[in-house]
């Protein structure tokens, strides 16, 4: 938390996965009281902002808006002593631009201070019903990692015999799927997929590791999804079936 004179103040808070009620308490009463809201309108659910969110306040929601036009925000808040509440979606330090933002709040002499969220990893493990830190494999490494990257390094990641979340899989499903089996997970092994966790469309299902990418593909998942592999999705979750 950084300390200044300008009187306005810039909250980081953790949107969390989507599902409204699945802010912290901390979070919400940040977002109740600020004059002015900054939110991801294709990356967080509207009952969110609808029902976290003062009727009066200013709303900016990108797209359309632009860094630009979140900057004026924050230069607004510098100037006239307002609150800005920027919503970065599940935990802001999970694959957030969380260290940007506390630039931009710095270079402007802004008070801030981050909130934690869900990330979506969490609520997806709830909804695969899995123990991310299953034991007897507990000595494993749990690992995050992401679809992007040249190459995406999951085959030396899969020597490791961890539980593997991949964030951000966008059109590179077989891609992951074929470095994770020449890593070493079997092709029988049991994938989990969660896509969009906790919006009213959410998509949760199991495949074997050699059907992700035709599983995705035919769903057309390949944005706003989750991808775990490794000794958390060997236990059987009981309420999660594999796609008909
Ligand atoms: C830039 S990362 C941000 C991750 C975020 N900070 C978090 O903690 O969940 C974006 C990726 O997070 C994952 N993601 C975010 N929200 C999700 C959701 N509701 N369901 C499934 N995956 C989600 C997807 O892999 C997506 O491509």
């Amino acid at each position: 938390m950084e300390h200044t004179d300008s009187g306005g103040k810039l909250w980081f808070l953790g949107a969390g996965p989507g599902a409204a009620d699945l802010l912290t308490v901390r979070a919400a009463r940040a977002l109740a009281a600020a004059d002015i809201v900054v939110w991801g309108k294709e990356l967080m659910t509207d009952a969110l902002v609808e029902e976290h969110v003062r009727a009066d306040a200013e709303r900016v929601s990108w797209p359309p808006a632009e860094m630009a036009d979140i900057h004026a925000a924050y230069d607004r808040a510098a100037r006239e002593g307002l609150v800005v509440a920027r919503l970065l979606w599940g935990e802001p330090s999970v694959y957030g631009s969380v260290r940007d933002e506390v630039r931009a709040a710095r270079d402007r002499g802004l008070d801030y201070e981050i909130v934690p969220g869900i990330t979506s990893l969490f609520a997806a493990a709830a909804a695969l019903e899995i123990e991310l830190t299953v034991a007897p494999q507990s000595s494993r490494p749990l690992i995050l990692s992401q679809g992007r990257g040249d190459p995406v390094p999951v085959r030396e990641l899969a020597r490791h015999g961890g539980t593997i979340a991949l964030f951000m899989i966008g059109e590179r499903a077989e891609e992951l799927q074929r470095g994770l089996i020449a890593g070493g997970y079997e092709p029988s092994a049991r994938c989990g997929i969660a896509h969009r966790v906790t919006w009213p469309d959410e998509v949760v299902l199991t495949c074997r590791l050699d059907e992700l990418a035709t599983t995705v593909a035919a769903r057309g998942l390949d944005r706003h999804t989750l991808v775990i592999v490794g000794p958390a999705m060997e236990d059987d979750g009981p309420g999660v079936s594999a796609p008909s």
